[in-house]
């Protein structure tokens, strides 16, 4: 600081005490474990997997006493969850905190090396939860009471939240919490992660915004393969090459705007997904390598990037996700985030450290989905669909809607041949052509898919979705 000062360059200054603040934080990536399979291998060949990526981290999405003992003895930092359902009850209880911690964080402590407990998963955008809001930072009040209590002092807490957490995020300088939780929760927990000097632990996604306007965000931009292609925030001047750091940095404004500029950030998820729907943009494995593989680079890089509001910081992250999970709901998108398939398989090779150079990677396969879809889409029953099941999904498909399953009731032009996957096929596609717009999904808990293939027959005509 000395040598700064004597400078007299201000700028110098700023760049050497981020230098030394983030010097303490290594920038070791690591994986989100996520558990939503039937099909996972077991816990200890996880391990060993994770190990394989060279991940420096691991975070998981509950205290499984299975992971965290085949944990145990690795090099492997940990991060562990509080289960949302348990937030309000903590926050009301110390004598449950202090339960918590000696029954999910004390028996693995130091062996498995916890050291991050995160209370609930992106509560701030659970709005049918919203009643439990103004109990999350009292529980990480009492979970951080309760480390101390048995003299854990190595374990940060927090909290990871979503971009939905900012109701302004354009231009970065225009960061903005949203009204509803600014002063009531998200004021209180600034307070506590400056004071415990912890992390603002964020979910952030380039993907989302971009796949939602691919007119006028350049995928390019979205994959850090932008080249010359910047954007200026007016507000600040500061320059940007990609999304990413745009909306990091509309969170580290957000927080400056509420009197906190110095919380250091984490991402607690980022990735691309390698498949998805056919009415799904951009979701390939050309994509999804090509994201993290840059991303890992930037993260890797010495001395670190950081971002425009904070050159030079170090940026943990923990990349979404370890395996694909076959068990996950909403579109195609979320079931394929893994850098491996369940079969133990990479989805494409990817080394955490970022040391392996891109020359000795295989090439990629093509990407076909870069361009929207433009077409007819139908949502029929998926290959091998439980019979018990889709007969509950046909009545509830039946029962949405406007005349959803008219044309298959006796008589009508598409009840023969009398099939039940031939009625579900049409019941899917009726629903979900009334629903699309709405958010409905073709998912029916994994027994429908979407095709291109008109499955209409003779007179039969099946409704379809037009993109
Ligand atoms: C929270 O506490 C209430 C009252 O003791 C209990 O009925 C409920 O089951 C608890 N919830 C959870 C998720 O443990
Ligand atoms: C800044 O954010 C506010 C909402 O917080 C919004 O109304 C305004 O349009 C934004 N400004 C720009 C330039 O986008
Ligand atoms: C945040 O923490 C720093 C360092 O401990 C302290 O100097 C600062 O006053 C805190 N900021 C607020 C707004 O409490
Ligand atoms: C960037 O711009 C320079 C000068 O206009 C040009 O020579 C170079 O090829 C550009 N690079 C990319 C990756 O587009
Ligand atoms: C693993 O699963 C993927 C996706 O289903 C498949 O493409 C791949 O061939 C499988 N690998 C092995 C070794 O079975
Ligand atoms: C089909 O689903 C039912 C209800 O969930 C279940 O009881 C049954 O075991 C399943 N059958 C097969 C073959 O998986
Ligand atoms: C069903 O019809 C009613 C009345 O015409 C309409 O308000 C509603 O939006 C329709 N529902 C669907 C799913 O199309």
């Amino acid at each position: 600081m000395e040598v700064g000062v004597a400078s007299g360059a201000g700028i110098f200054i700023f760049s050497i005490l981020f230098f030394l603040s983030s010097a303490e934080i290594s920038p070791k990536v690591g994986v989100n474990y996520g558990l939503l399979g039937n099909n996972l291998p077991a816990a200890s060949r996880s391990v060993q997997l994770i190990k394989g990526l060279k991940a420096g981290r691991v975070k998981l999405y509950d205290p499984n006493p299975e992971i965290l003992e085949a944990l145990s003895g690795t090099e492997l930092q940990v991060s562990i969850m509080v289960p949302n359902q348990q937030i309000s009850n903590i926050s009301r209880s110390q004598k449950l905190s202090d339960q918590w911690v000696k029954t999910n964080v004390v028996p693995y402590y130091p062996e498995t090396m916890i050291r991050y407990v995160l209370v609930g998963n992106e509560v701030l955008s659970l709005y049918d939860q919203k009643q439990g809001w103004p109990d999350l930072v009292p529980a990480m009040r009492r979970i951080k009471g309760s480390l101390r209590k048995f003299h854990i002092h190595k374990v940060k807490v927090g909290t990871p939240l979503a971009m939905d957490v900012l109701e302004s995020s354009f231009p970065p300088s225009n960061g903005t919490f949203r009204s509803d939780i600014s002063v009531s929760v998200v004021k209180p927990l600034l307070q506590f992660l400056n004071r415990t000097k912890s992390f603002f632990f964020l979910d952030v996604y380039p993907y989302f915004p971009w796949s939602s306007q691919p007119h006028n965000i350049k995928l390019d931009y979205a994959l850090f393969e932008g080249g010359n292609l910047t954007y200026t925030d007016p507000g600040t001047g500061l320059t940007y090459t990609n999304l990413l750091d745009q909306m990091l940095d509309s969170v580290v404004f957000a927080m400056k705007r509420l009197g906190f500029p110095e919380i250091r950030l984490w991402i607690a998820e980022t990735g691309w997904p390698n498949a998805g729907d056919i009415d799904q943009i951009g979701a390939n494995i050309y994509n999804a390598a090509t994201y993290n593989r840059n991303l890992i680079k930037r993260l890797n890089a010495k001395p670190p990037v950081g971002t425009p509001a904070r050159p030079g910081s170090v940026l943990p992250t923990f990349i979404f996700s370890l395996y694909n999970e076959n068990q996950k709901g909403g579109p195609g998108t979320e079931r394929h985030w893994g850098l491996l398939y369940p079969n133990e398989s990479s989805v494409y090779q990817i080394d955490l450290t970022g040391e392996t150079p891109e020359s000795e990677y295989p090439p990629l396969p093509a990407p076909e989905n870069n361009e929207p879809y433009k077409g007819k889409i139908w949502c029929v029953v998926a290959k091998g669909a439980n019979r018990t099941e889709l007969g509950s999904a046909l009545t509830y498909a039946c029962g949405q809607g406007n005349g959803t399953c008219e044309p298959v009731q006796p008589g009508r032009k598409c009840y023969k041949p009398v099939s039940l996957v031939r009625h579900a096929s049409f019941a899917f596609s009726s629903y979900w052509a009334q629903f699309r717009s709405t958010g409905g999904t073709c998912y029916f808990n994994g027994l429908a898919v979407q095709t291109m293939k008109d499955p209409s027959y003779g007179s039969c005509k099946f409704p379809s979705v037009t993109l």
